[in-house]
């Protein structure tokens, strides 16, 4: 077997791993913590956080579906003050590379939040959540709309410092995913997180209700991983120097290799670890495996190989 040397570089970050949380499935790093230590992932994403504390939406919140997760947490959050005070610091001293999410729900908020943000020490990132499908008005989930996803992007790319790179979350729910990635590129983006949740519902036969409080919610999980390898694959193919960090439904190292091959350079790992708390480090040693099974040296080297083995590039 080959030696991996997993160090990857994402959007200029050297990390030791290209493996990642993701967002809003395990809060600010401390219950994770209790599986395997934080800071050996490679990067570790915070649940959105908004300006203010919230409760969310109304219960229940949740609900299974074949190979998936419907949810509808709706934000919820101690709000930037208490982030800024005891989450992100516990983060930083751990030595986690900690990736910041932050939701709003003006262009106002979120130039506020990338404010308070940027201005912390020890931060790898910012990942602008403009993909939340849980809000009231789907007007206001800014990725669906490649202008105004640049508006937000290129507000929140100004109040960060120039060293911490931007990644805009994109949303699989739109008609041409690569017109909204290259929107947000020209604004300023860094790159790219795809792809955040589905929108989705369940109806309960027996109440002859909505399962979800909030009707609607976020569909993730397994279910999904084929849509997101899709959109990783897409916009790799028309942006190929675009950093992408590819996150749908990522189970396995051999799930991870597949968003490689398709054009990520690193990944996020999410629903499973509701059911599977190490599964973070778990995908670091799988993803190494799989690697040196195939003879490859570091995960650079399968960036995007999936379309050179193609007839068709789109
Ligand atoms: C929330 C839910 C999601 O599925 C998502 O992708 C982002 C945010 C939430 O409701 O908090």
């Amino acid at each position: 077997m080959t030696d991996v040397d997993l160090t990857t570089n994402v959007a200029g970050v050297t990390l030791p791993n290209p493996v990642m949380t993701a967002s809003g499935c395990a809060a600010s790093g401390r219950e994770l913590d209790q599986f395997f230590d934080v800071a050996e992932l490679g990067a570790f994403v915070t649940k959105s956080i908004m300006l203010q504390p919230r409760s969310g939406r109304p219960t229940p919140r949740m609900a299974e579906t074949p190979s998936g997760m419907l949810n509808s947490i709706g934000l919820q959050g101690p709000g930037i003050e208490a982030f800024l005070a005891n989450d992100l610091p516990w983060l930083v001293a751990r030595g986690a590379r900690a990736v910041v999410s932050i939701a709003g729900s003006t262009v106002g908020e979120y130039v506020e939040l990338a404010r308070r943000v940027g201005a912390c020490d020890g931060v790898a990132a910012v990942e602008v959540n403009i993909s939340c499908p849980n809000v009231e008005n789907r007007g206001l989930v800014f990725a669906c709309d490649p202008a105004q996803a640049a508006t937000v992007t290129a507000e929140v790319r100004r109040e960060v410092p120039a060293d911490v790179p931007v990644l805009a979350k994109l949303s699989p729910d739109v008609t041409d995913i690569v017109a909204v990635a290259e929107s947000v590129m020209s604004a300023g983006a860094t790159g790219l997180s795809m792809i955040n949740t589905l929108l989705g519902m369940a109806i309960d036969p027996d109440t002859l209700r909505p399962v979800l409080g909030g009707v609607t919610g976020g569909l993730s999980g397994p279910g999904i991983r084929p849509v997101a390898v899709r959109c990783v694959w897409q916009v790799h193919a028309a942006m190929p120097e675009v950093p992408i960090i590819g996150v749908g439904g990522i189970r396995t190292g051999a799930d991870a290799l597949e968003f490689l091959l398709a054009g990520a350079s690193a990944v996020q790992v999410g629903t499973v670890t509701f059911h599977d708390p190490s599964a973070p480090m778990r995908v670091v040693s799988e993803l190494a495996d799989e690697l040196a099974r195939r003879g490859y040296g570091k995960p650079a080297e399968v960036v995007g190989l999936a379309h050179q083995r193609s007839g068709d590039a789109s």
